[in-house]
């Protein structure tokens, strides 16, 4: 298996309100921070060890704010590099694949809320969440266990995957797949942070992960 790099999207509106959920534009420090992703990819995720030029992929969720985040890498069509010392011209290629497992936790009737407005319109409900994260169902959404099964294929992928690959999802996301990597237990996936403007690269070894984490300032 090949190294991982997970990055939440850049800041979007809703994130800038403290709503969860929705399906809103980046801001403009969300924009900034594409940029930043799309110079990284390019530099450090599409290089080997000896700074030759390599494929790579590129996965996002189906939501505009992971697609928007990506808007700035090149892809998905082969890119000549400059040459390496040897004068010969290299292609990379960054294949690109948007996938509807990856979008956020759907959170049902809450979304679009804050979760001030969630407390007081539905007491019950957020204490239920309180008190069992991994287990909780939103009315009409989902819960975390509900996406640990829509995530299954993806990390099967991820697990035959034979090149770096950049994922550009959501935290809820993360928290899972960086979970199932790192051998942290499933009650505990949930609340695991996964800070914006970051990217988290995991070499996976025998039993665990190699870790590296890139803050990218916007
Ligand atoms: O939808 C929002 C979040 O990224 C997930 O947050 O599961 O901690 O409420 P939460």
């Amino acid at each position: 298996t090949h190294e991982f790099y997970l990055t939440r999207h850049g800041q979007s509106e809703y994130n800038k309100l403290g709503k969860i959920g929705g399906d809103a534009p980046l801001t403009d420090d969300g924009r900034m921070y594409a940029r930043r992703l799309a110079e990284f990819a390019k530099k450090v995720i599409c290089r080997n060890a000896h700074g030759d030029a390599v494929p790579a992929r590129l996965w996002t969720s189906g939501l505009r704010r992971t697609k928007e985040t990506a808007a700035f890498i090149e892809h998905p069509t082969l890119e000549v590099c400059l040459p390496p010392p040897l004068g010969k011209l290299q292609w990379v290629q960054m294949r690109a694949r948007e996938w509807r497992h990856l979008d956020e936790i759907y959170a049902g009737i809450c979304d679009g809320m804050t979760y001030d407005e969630i407390q007081q319109l539905y007491p019950e409900e957020f204490e239920l969440r309180h008190a069992d994260k991994l287990g909780y169902r939103y009315p009409r959404g989902e819960s975390y266990l509900d996406v640990c099964h829509r995530l299954e294929p993806v990390i099967l992928e991820m697990e035959r995957c034979r090149q770096p690959l950049l994922i550009i999802a959501h935290q809820g996301i993360l928290r899972l797949i960086y979970a199932y990597f790192c051998g942290i237990e499933r009650a505990k996936a949930p609340h695991v942070s996964i800070p914006l403007n970051t990217v988290i690269q995991l070499q996976p070894c025998t039993y665990s992960c190699v870790e590296t984490r890139e803050l990218l300032h916007t």
